[in-house]
């Protein structure tokens, strides 16, 4: 292995040949794991490392082949792990670096792969970078955030809003100085155009990656830079009154700037440092057209810029087979594919297209080209959790209330049997549970021949014997008012996915072929060139032939 030994910018050649062509990557479904909320191992209501390693064997038999674990770093959890205090500890809450080794080593012995959270662009207040760059402007960490003076008025430098409410900036009596944070206060920006922050920051990807990591996925990358001129961002024409105040402006000079995707080649190379095929997959909520300039060049992008874009869109046949279309069109040709439906700081996915549709989206997921990311809980049919005023826990509510923001509904507890709180914890968990918990929980859903959860591993498994779904290409067949067709096709082997997006059935014309998987368990078996009915939520999957 050779260590990187400082976080400059310039290329350093790597010693790897540059086939990725069959990285595990491209095959694998990756699962979400928010550790909070998946198992708690001992009894305080909070989800914990050693609870993730006693619920292996159902990632196992669900089918997944990768989990990424949200952040269990040190922190004081004003953020809930995002405002990391130490890059390189387990915080308590969730065990010690012996547990995260067992995972880890549990993980290798599930031939499953382990991702980490890696969170670049700011750090808890209460680091001690932040705080020896607070104590003084002549302390050597002085420059390691983004200070700035008052503005002639005393105000804040500029403009900029807070992704989680109000003012971007915030004074620090101590330095008479204003420190930027694009989320909380309490999470101060870190300044990537120092040298040394970027030293220190890729060291904390060698230390994970010397613990066996396959890969990070990589916290709000587009914030990562900010304008040096510090331009007052404009006023967005489209914001109207009730919608996320942080959409007041637009943020052009806060996110997506160019210099980020130096940083982001310097993550890549540090993992060309490791021999292996760990993955860097980065979290950008951007057009279309700015995302994929996040695949960078062959060596010096991410490998997955997440593409978010099935979260937003309409869910009607002609809006996603339009994505679809755009996003494969514009991906550069060393680009793979990838897709979410679903993450912790989304509403539930069946909180917004329904149950019946949820085993659509589930098909839709798991039939696209490119890698999928699911979310723990989406298996289930888990929707958001109504939250009571007094239970309130993430920072987004709390700060910009009643604006239907709050990510606490999303990120109640996993439901895994009916034992008392679900079999999650043995005491009343730090979020409320789903009141639906008996007839979701995924002890019940696993005797249920046509439950979701079953739908999900089979689909999982068809995925797994059938290299056309996971390797084959994207072709459109169709999108009406209620049907979206694709084929997936592997040489001569040919995939089609129909998919009825609505409550009304409908009949199509298709080829002779062989059903493989219904959303409904029904008509499997062979199908004869011609007319098919394909019913209100139906989704299914048929060998061409
Ligand atoms: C993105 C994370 O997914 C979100 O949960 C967090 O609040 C922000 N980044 C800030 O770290």
């Amino acid at each position: 292995m050779r260590q990187g030994k400082s976080g400059q910018w310039a290329a350093t050649a790597t010693d790897r040949p540059l086939d990725l062509a069959h990285a595990w990557w491209k095959q694998a479904v990756i699962y979400q794991i928010y550790p909070r909320s998946f198992q708690d191992s001992n009894g305080d209501g909070i989800g914990d490392l050693a609870g993730i390693h006693q619920r292996l064997d159902d990632l196992v038999q669900l089918g997944v082949d990768a989990i990424w674990l949200s952040p269990f770093y040190r922190s004081p959890m004003a953020d809930f792990g995002y405002d990391v205090r130490d890059h390189v500890g387990v915080d308590p809450i969730f065990g010690d670096m012996a547990d995260f080794r067992a995972l880890m080593a549990a993980c290798r012995g599930h031939g499953l792969k382990l991702i980490v959270d890696y969170i670049p662009n700011h750090v808890s207040d209460q680091h001690l970078w932040f705080a020896e760059s607070r104590s003084s402007r002549v302390n050597p960490r002085r420059d390691w955030f983004i200070w700035r003076d008052a503005a002639p008025d005393g105000g804040p430098p500029n403009n900029w809003r807070s992704e989680f409410g109000g003012p971007a900036w915030t004074w620090d009596p101590r330095r008479e100085q204003y420190y930027y944070h694009a989320f909380l206060s309490s999470q101060p920006d870190l300044n990537w155009r120092h040298p040394d922050v970027v030293e220190a920051m890729l060291n904390v990807m060698r230390f994970w990656l010397d613990r066996g990591v396959d890969g990070f996925r990589v916290d709000a990358i587009h914030h990562l830079m900010e304008r040096e001129d510090l331009a007052d961002n404009p006023p967005n024409p489209l914001w109207r009154e009730g919608m996320d105040p942080a959409d007041r402006l637009v943020r052009a000079g806060t996110v997506d700037q160019p210099d980020v995707h130096r940083a982001v080649a310097a993550m890549r190379r540090v993992l060309d440092e490791y021999p292996g095929e760990q993955v860097l997959i980065g979290e950008a909520y951007l057009p279309l057209d700015r995302l994929v300039a996040y695949y960078g060049g062959p060596a010096d992008g991410f490998h997955l810029p997440f593409n978010f874009h099935l979260i937003a869109t309409p869910w009607t046949p002609v809006a996603v087979a339009a994505l679809v279309c755009a996003y494969e069109r514009r991906l550069p040709a060393h680009g793979w594919p990838n897709w979410v439906l679903s993450n912790h700081d989304r509403s539930r996915l069946v909180s917004r297209i329904g149950a019946a549709q949820a085993r659509v989206a589930a098909m839709l997921l798991l039939t696209l080209r490119g890698t999928p990311t699911l979310y723990q809980g989406d298996e289930l049919g888990m929707a958001d959790v109504a939250i009571a005023p007094d239970q309130v826990r993430d920072p987004l509510e709390i700060n910009v209330p009643g604006l239907g923001l709050g990510r606490d509904p999303a990120r109640t507890p996993m439901l895994w049997s009916d034992r008392p709180f679900a079999g999650f914890s043995t005491v009343a968990p730090w979020l409320p549970l789903s009141s639906d918990w008996r007839d979701l929980n995924a002890e019940r859903q696993k005797r249920v021949p046509g439950s979701l959860l079953n739908l999900y591993k089979a689909l999982l498994a068809l995925r797994r014997t059938e290299p056309v779904l996971r390797l084959g290409d994207y072709v459109p067949i169709v999108a009406t008012g209620r049907i979206l067709a694709y084929e997936r096709r592997l040489g001569g082997d040919r995939a089609l996915v129909v998919l009825n997006m609505t409550g009304v059935p409908e009949t199509i014309v298709a080829p002779s072929g062989e059903i493989l998987l219904t959303t409904d368990g029904a008509d499997h078996g062979p199908h004869e060139a011609g007319p098919l009915l394909v019913m209100p939520h139906q989704g299914l999957v048929m060998r061409v032939c």
